[in-house]
């Protein structure tokens, strides 16, 4: 076990977890997209969960960094806080903020986050860079949009947790890259048919079920 302590509140974690889990199962909040208990190796794509460690220069992401005994941490430093609010407008540049016709509406984590560092979600910091593609229908039961995707990953791990291997990918790289049913060849239909996990991880209103499109 190791003790440490995150805004000045003593907690315990086991040796080997990461510290935003750790955070997390002590109710300390830290803003978080990509991250997953069960990845093990966060891929650390969304640039969220900094905090501040004593010793240590520069904020670090929380979903990378293992609990040490006598750590001490903070979450919520004028530093960490513009790093997450980069983060965010970063992603907001590249997102249709359309939330009234958005089936994520009021469970939208990207609205939490946003409402959390006090960020509106339609400031305009920087330039928007929607994609050209606003809804992607190749899947036979699913609408993805790629406007609204944050590239979290967790669809495609959640895929290939249940099923050994994801009918979801990434695809092409840098500003356009999209999540893609293009690992998938015939096999959606087979994989697809019964299981809603994809569409139930999305941590905001990328993956819907076709069947309730009719009203968004
Ligand atoms: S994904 Fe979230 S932030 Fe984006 S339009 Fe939908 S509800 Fe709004
Ligand atoms: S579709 Fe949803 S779960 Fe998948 S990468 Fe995009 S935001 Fe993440
Ligand atoms: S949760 Fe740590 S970088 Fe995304």
């Amino acid at each position: 076990m190791a003790i440490l302590l995150v805004d000045d509140k003593e907690i315990e974690a086991k040796n080997g977890t990461n510290l935003l889990q750790a955070c997390l199962d002590n109710n300390i909040y830290i803003p978080h997209l990509c991250y997953l208990e069960s990845m093990g190796i966060s891929s650390a794509s969304c640039r969220m969960c900094f905090v501040g460690i004593e010793g240590e220069d520069k904020p670090t992401t929380s979903c990378t960094t293992m609990v040490k005994d006598h750590m001490v941490v903070k979450t919520d430093t004028p530093v960490v806080r513009q790093l997450q609010r980069t983060a965010l407008r970063l992603l907001l540049s590249a997102h249709h903020i359309d939330c009234k016709n958005c089936h994520a509406n009021k469970t939208c984590e990207l609205q939490n986050i946003a409402k959390f560092l006090n960020v509106g979600l339609k400031s305009k910091p920087l330039d928007r860079y929607l994609k050209d593609t606003d809804i992607d229908l190749d899947h036979p039961y699913l609408n993805y949009y790629p406007n609204r995707c944050v590239l979290c990953g967790k669809c495609l791990h959640v895929c290939r947790n249940q099923h050994g291997q994801s009918v979801l990918t990434f695809a092409n790289r840098g500003f356009n890259t999209v999540m893609s049913f293009y690992a998938s060849g015939d096999a959606p239909s087979s994989f697809c048919e019964d299981c809603t996990l994809c569409v139930d991880i999305c941590p905001v209103g990328a993956l819907i079920l076709r069947e309730s499109q009719d009203i968004f």
